[in-house]
């Protein structure tokens, strides 16, 4: 069956990042930690990991797009990425999900992109998956690849906000949804 990665979740983690995102962001990373054993790849990384990536010490300015392994399976990867604090994760904008609600108050910038098609171990091309694509910035060298990547026309960006709710305020009586009520809680 001809699917997108996001489509086959489960069933293949084989699923390479197109060249045109690379040239977008236009750096090089120092490491790789989710990457096929042998096969070449556009990733400009130094160092590559195939194997035990999610145990292994990560350094410098790490290029991340996840095997997604099922439901949730990308939460370990997207938590030891924010730990490391240096980088450039990528993951479909999947902003029901629970690890995406966790990562966007981790994150330093978030780049949302249209359809990507993924590159398949032969070379083609995957169709249209049914989400976008979301690059998650971790620190200043993040951040500002993800800046010229939308300066390229990659995508649009947004800078999280924590917008906690705060806790356990009372709710007002009579009409609570007025207008003072938004200007001065
Ligand atoms: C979605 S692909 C991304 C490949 C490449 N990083 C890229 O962006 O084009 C995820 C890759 O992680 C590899 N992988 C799976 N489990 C891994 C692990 N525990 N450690 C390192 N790599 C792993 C898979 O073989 C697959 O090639």
């Amino acid at each position: 069956m001809n699917m997108g990665y996001w489509d086959t979740m489960g069933a293949s983690e084989e699923w390479y990042t197109p060249r045109y995102i690379f040239d977008a962001l236009g750096c090089r990373f120092d490491l790789d930690p989710a990457h096929p054993e042998e096969r070449v790849t556009h990733v400009p990384a130094v160092t590559v990991f195939y194997e035990r990536g999610l145990e292994r010490l990560w350094h410098g300015f790490v290029w991340l797009n996840p095997p997604f392994g099922g439901r949730n399976g990308i939460a370990p990867w997207l938590n030891k990425f924010f730990e490391h604090g240096d980088g450039i994760a990528l993951t479909p904008d999947l902003t029901s999900a629970p690890w995406f609600r966790q990562a966007w108050l981790r994150a330093d910038l978030v780049l949302f992109m249209p359809k990507v098609k993924f590159v398949r171990p032969d070379g083609s091309l995957g169709k249209s998956p049914s989400n976008g694509t979301a690059l998650w910035a971790a620190g200043q060298r993040g951040v500002s690849a993800l800046r010229r990547a939308a300066g390229e026309g990659l995508g649009i960006l947004a800078t999280p906000t924590s917008a906690r709710p705060k806790a356990s305020r009372p709710a007002p009586k009579g009409i609570a949804h007025n207008l003072s009520d938004c200007l001065n809680p």
